[in-house]
């Protein structure tokens, strides 16, 4: 049996009542909270930034799982580690270098994440994913809540599984029971689920169901 992290995403979240609403998440037994940071430039939407992010760290006691949608994080990384982010995830198509940016994750002591968009082939940035703790498939484009999963994705994630069989794999966009069940399948270990999770009704036990996936 295989462990598998719930990482719900706050995106599409009611931020009048979002301390309330991430502590219930916790209750209901989400391992980590993901928060997708957009600057409005790297993806056509603008959603939060560091204040938010600092809030969702005080409700709070699991880890925050920081998805930075921004075409520059380096000068970031830091700012966001300060606000409470134990993962810092990253885009191997943002206009950085990517291999400093990670490196500037572990020297502040979090864990990297590398992601990649759909269109991205993994071979293309095998060397950045390397340097990477865990490999974020994107299994929508980036920027909205609400898409649904782009079937290709599976593979992908069988492909990241084979080619980096030590680390955490984590699946973003469109993830519902159904297609939670294809990508652990494939191999993910964290599956970050945002509207299928805010429209369940019993949420303790959807994520429940979602980890009996492993
Ligand atoms: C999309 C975000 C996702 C998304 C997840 O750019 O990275 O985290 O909001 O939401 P659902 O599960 O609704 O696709
Ligand atoms: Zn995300």
């Amino acid at each position: 049996m295989r462990k598998i992290l719930i990482s719900p995403s706050i995106l599409n979240a009611d931020f009048a009542k979002l301390g309330e609403q991430c502590l219930a998440l916790q209750q209901s037994g989400a391992d980590w909270i993901h928060c997708d940071v957009m600057d409005g430039v790297f993806v056509p939407n603008i959603s939060f930034g560091l204040p938010v992010v600092e809030g969702v760290y005080k409700s709070v006691d699991i880890p925050l799982d920081v998805h930075l949608m921004i075409r520059d994080p380096l000068p970031y990384v830091e700012k966001f580690v300060n606000a409470g982010a134990k993962i810092v995830t990253f885009h191997a198509e943002s206009q950085c270098d990517g291999a400093k940016v990670c490196r500037e994750i572990h020297r502040l002591g979090a864990t990297c994440g590398v992601s990649v968009k759909p269109n991205t082939p993994l071979e293309k940035v095998k060397d950045l994913l390397e340097m990477a703790d865990m490999i974020l498939i994107m299994s929508v484009e980036p920027g909205f809540g609400g898409q649904s999963y782009i079937a290709l994705s599976t593979e992908k994630i069988a492909l990241a599984r084979k080619l980096f069989p030590d680390k955490l794999i984590q699946v973003d966009g469109g993830i519902n029971a159904h297609t939670a069940a294809q990508a652990v399948k494939a191999g993910a270990d964290v599956l970050v689920v945002g509207s299928a999770l805010l429209n369940a009704a019993d949420k303790k036990g959807f994520i429940a169901a979602l980890k009996a996936l492993g």
